[in-house]
């Protein structure tokens, strides 16, 4: 089944998508992960994206439409996607419908991770990911059995984002008020809405999530 998960920068998207990814054997579609990693490899769309991220904008439909069908041709992505960070705009989700129209499978459940702005700042000023696999972690909500050392994989390289940054983050919640969070009811209008109190503890809000998606998949 794919799922789409809708929130705030902050919301905790990507923490959930990862443990459902493991839980569920889907596959985790980022949108944010496939750009970040376009910027690094220096590709045309990259060069492109860079200083919009860096600003706290939305890419153009255009790249992020490109990049997602590309990736979602890959044969991993047959057994159920998570998009994570797709569709933000009505224009992508109207593409996002048509690409899995052609392969024949719709949209089973879209998530909205509803949270207090206001809380998001903190979020993300105290993210950290492990450079050598990915896992999210935070300064005071979500930190490693052992200081510095990654529970997944023993990596010791820390990594923050060039966007999570105080102006940023406001920006980036603008542009989510103003551009992504009339998908909500695009997918209300479409049945498929869940809504999930993402201000609970990580733990709290998997275990919501897992009831729902067990339903969908
Ligand atoms: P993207 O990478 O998608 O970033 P985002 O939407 O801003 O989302 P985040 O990754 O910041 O947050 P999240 O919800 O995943 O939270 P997380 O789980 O990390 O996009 C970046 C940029 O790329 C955009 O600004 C745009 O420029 C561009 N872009 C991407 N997709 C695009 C598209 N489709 N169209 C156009 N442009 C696009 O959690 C945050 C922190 O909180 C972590 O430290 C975590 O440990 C902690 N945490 C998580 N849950 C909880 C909880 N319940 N309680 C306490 N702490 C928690
Ligand atoms: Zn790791």
């Amino acid at each position: 089944a794919n799922l789409v998960l809708l929130g705030p920068p902050g919301a905790g998207k990507g923490t959930q998508a990862r443990m459902l990814e493991e839980q569920f054997g889907l596959v985790q579609l980022s949108t944010g992960d496939l750009l970040r990693a376009a910027v690094a490899a220096g590709t045309e769309a990259g060069r492109a994206a860079k200083a919009v991220m860096e600003a706290g904008d939305l890419v153009s439909d255009a790249i992020v439409i490109a990049i997602l069908r590309d990736r979602l041709a890959e044969p991993d992505c047959a057994k159920g996607v998570i998009l994570d960070g797709f569709p933000r705009t009505t224009v992508q989700a109207e593409a996002l419908d048509g690409l899995l129209a052609e392969i024949g499978h719709g949209i089973r459940s879209a998530i909205s991770l509803e949270v207090d702005d206001a809380a998001m700042v903190a979020r993300i000023s105290g993210r950290y990911t492990c450079g050598g696999c990915g896992e999210g972690y935070h300064d005071s909500f979500k930190v490693p059995n052992v200081a510095g050392i990654c529970d997944k994989c023993g990596g010791t390289e820390m990594k923050r984002r060039a966007d999570d940054n105080a102006e940023t983050v406001e920006q980036r919640l603008r542009a989510y008020h103003a551009q992504t969070a009339p998908l909500i009811s695009y997918y209300e209008s479409r049945g498929v809405l869940a809504r999930v109190d993402a201000m609970a503890e990580i733990e709290a809000v998997a275990r919501e999530l897992n009831a729902i998606v067990a339903k969908a998949v």
